[in-house]
């Protein structure tokens, strides 16, 4: 066929497929990497020995006791994985979530072990910060009556969240990652930590986390699903984009060391977006419902797994995030190899 060109355009001067004829070519022209050194790995402890439980709305993803959780640890180590998120399930649970500031909690105490494990301790503990997996109703903070029903209250829970992050620490955490979306919670841990002689704890903050559908999967594996209401009056709507450029800034000023973002995948230009406005490290949280969803889909044969699970996390890297908390860390370490 004979074309016509006109002379403003390029083609065929210029052919972009020139660059993506080989292997080599298209490595040497890549623009987005993910390594294991990006990647944080969730753990959900639980009490107990020996204990694998798997999670039903997670294939591949157990609570675990201490010792399994070392375990795990030492695998996620040796696989160059950054670092773990951990968090608990609590022996007994109250209104008033005192298992996430008990010295003893179950956190608190695999922080312990794995920082006497010489493989673990070289990962980055960061502890998330939370109410919800302590309180009997399972929201991030107290919850009083209220006219409307039920109130999660702000300012009363800040001391509460503020002890937890200093009881974390002191138990070993290299990072403390609240991620309860309270007002005014990083001034109030940030203090708590310096006076506590914890000033080189940094804060990791999930900044701008929305009320999202996709945590359903964690909520089995974590126990922590509201029993009454929604988190909708703490956690962010959305379609809210200024919103949070608002709620990194915030905690920013309070002193947030680094911005956690989630959901990752629906939310990849809030995250492109913080990018562009922040100079600071920024994270995405790959949550359990993109995890969920791209596993159901690998059962039935539907996705190619390895390409699925690398093209979800170097889309989340291409959007901006300088690390991924993923589920699929060890898969995708192993992959990268
Ligand atoms: C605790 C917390 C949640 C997640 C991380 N921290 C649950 C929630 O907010 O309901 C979700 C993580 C995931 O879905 O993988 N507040």
């Amino acid at each position: 066929m004979k074309l016509k060109y006109n002379r403003t355009m390029s083609f065929p001067a210029t052919r972009m497929r020139r660059l993506r004829r080989t292997d080599s070519l298209r490595a040497l022209v890549r623009e987005t990497a993910v390594t294991p050194g990006n990647l944080i790995y969730p753990l959900f402890l639980c009490p107990g020995e020996g204990v694998r439980r798997p999670v039903s709305s997670m294939p591949g993803v157990f609570n675990l006791s201490i010792d399994e959780a070392v375990n795990e640890a030492e695998e996620a180590a040796r696989l160059g994985i950054a670092g773990l998120l951990l968090f608990g399930l609590p022996e007994r649970k109250d209104e008033r979530g005192s298992g996430a500031y008990d010295d003893n909690g179950i956190v608190q105490q695999g922080l312990r072990a794995l920082k006497a494990s010489p493989a673990s301790k070289q990962l980055v503990l960061i502890a998330d910060l939370c109410l919800c997996e302590y309180t009997s109703h399972g929201h991030c903070g107290l919850v009083v009556e209220s006219p409307g029903g039920f109130e999660v209250e702000n300012d009363a829970t800040l001391p509460l969240l503020a002890r937890a992050s200093v009881s974390l620490a002191k138990a070993g955490a290299d990072v403390v990652a609240p991620s309860d979306m309270m007002d005014g919670r990083v001034a109030a841990i940030r203090q708590a930590l310096d006076d506590a002689g914890c000033a080189q704890t940094p804060i990791l903050s999930y900044a701008a986390k929305f009320a999202s559908a996709f945590y359903g999967p964690f909520r089995l594996a974590a126990d922590s699903a509201p029993q009454f209401g929604d988190r909708r009056s703490y956690q962010m709507d959305g379609a809210n984009l200024r919103e949070a450029l608002r709620e990194i800034a915030l905690d920013l000023d309070e002193g947030a060391d680094m911005i956690l973002m989630k959901p990752a995948m629906p939310y990849l230009d809030v995250i492109s977006e913080a990018r562009e406005r922040f100079g600071v490290p920024l994270g995405a949280y790959q949550v359990s419902g993109e995890y969920s969803m791209l596993q159901a889909a690998f059962e039935r044969g539907w996705l190619d797994r390895e390409r699925a699970i690398l093209e979800s996390l170097i889309s989340i890297r291409r959007a901006g995030a300088d690390f991924i908390v993923t589920y699929f860390a060890k898969d995708a370490a192993k992959l990268i190899g």
